[in-house]
């Protein structure tokens, strides 16, 4: 008996083995073991150290999901969508999605919402042992492919930044939590004779030092290893918390705000560069997301508003930045 139509609807929209099949193609290198040459069950069980039976269930799966196609000569390969989960292709996914990477591990966190939602607290730390930022950090590589990412991420955000106006008096910005080098590098590049300071946990801090020599910034810009929960470098006309507080509980966001406040110019800025609830509004699983990871949320710009307020800054402006980010800025109160 076939199920009625509302329950299909429902099926599939909860359906979790679709997701985690692409997300096991990405770990194992399906794609780059095809673009590599390697096309049948037996050649591709070899390369990724699977059971061939089970790999031929899994690309049977993948077929109908649009990921992989069968060859005529038999064996499999890519389609276009398949293709981006390849390491090597521009907007490749496969660091986002495979189960090994900083934000598979946190996805996998997600198996755990119940938790979350009856606890009101993070569960990642409950399944990997650590915090989610503790854990990202003591992994090199998995610290610097998520910082690698978000500044994919960032890319397109940053013109509509540079593009709001009142860059060319500041002299020097400082990137609380900048992650890759990426954002200030592009910021201070704007800005004839500007410099910056990149604040960061020790693995993101290296290879934000990397970026500004790669971007022939060494001279103008540093990064430095700390937190923002400590005192800031002080000085700055210009402070960017870019995707940080909505890592953060509502009291550690303000302290992080706090902490700026206390270290801006006089006269000088405080940028928070992230999705607000009421500007993006499709960014509810955004939101979800930081419960489980990190016990952080998504704020709307009154409730942002209200922390800053709390933390002596008060709300100049919200622009939004596109479909997934606002710039809200503040000075101090
Ligand atoms: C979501 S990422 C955003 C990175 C960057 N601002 C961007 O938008 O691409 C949050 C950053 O906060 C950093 N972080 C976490 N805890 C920190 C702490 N206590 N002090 C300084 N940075 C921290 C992480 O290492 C990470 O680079």
């Amino acid at each position: 008996m076939s199920s009625p139509p509302w329950s299909q609807e429902l099926l599939k929209k909860s359906d979790l083995i679709t997701p985690m099949a692409i997300r096991v193609a990405a770990t194992l290198g399906l794609s780059d073991h095809m673009a590599a040459g390697a096309a049948t069950i037996d050649t591709l069980a070899h390369e990724a150290d699977v059971d061939p039976v089970a790999l031929d269930r899994l690309l049977g799966h993948l077929v109908n999901a649009g990921i992989y196609r069968p060859l005529p000569e038999g064996g499999y390969e890519p389609t276009e969508l398949g293709a981006l989960l390849r390491d090597d292709v521009p907007g490749s996914g496969r660091d986002w999605l495979r189960l090994d990477g900083p934000t598979g591990r946190g996805e996998v966190a997600v198996f755990r919402l119940l938790d979350a939602v009856r606890s009101g607290t993070p569960v990642y730390s409950g399944l990997y042992g650590k915090e989610f930022w503790e854990d990202v950090e003591s992994d090199g590589a998995l610290a610097q492919a998520f910082a690698r990412r978000m500044a994919a991420s960032m890319r397109w955000v940053v013109p509509e930044l540079l593009a709001q106006g009142d860059w060319q008096s500041v002299r020097h910005v400082v990137d609380v939590g900048g992650g890759s080098g990426d954002l200030l590098s592009a910021v201070v590049g704007h800005i004839p004779g500007a410099t910056g300071t990149l604040l960061d946990l020790e693995a993101p801090a290296a290879a934000a030092e990397r970026d500004f020599a790669a971007a022939g910034l060494q001279e103008r810009c540093r990064a430095v290893v700390g937190s923002f929960f400590d005192p800031l470098p002080a000085g700055g006309d210009v402070y960017l918390l870019a995707n940080v507080l909505l890592n953060w509980p509502d009291e550690r966001a303000e302290d992080i705000l706090r902490r700026c406040a206390e270290a801006v110019s006089p006269g000088g800025r405080v940028m928070v560069l992230e999705g607000l609830l009421d500007l993006q509004t499709d960014q509810t699983d955004l939101d979800l997301r930081m419960l489980v990871y990190l016990g952080g949320r998504m704020r709307t710009t009154e409730q942002l508003r209200e922390l800053a307020a709390n933390a002596s800054l008060s709300l100049r402006r919200v622009v939004a930045l596109g479909p997934v980010r606002s710039l809200a800025e503040f000075e101090t109160a």
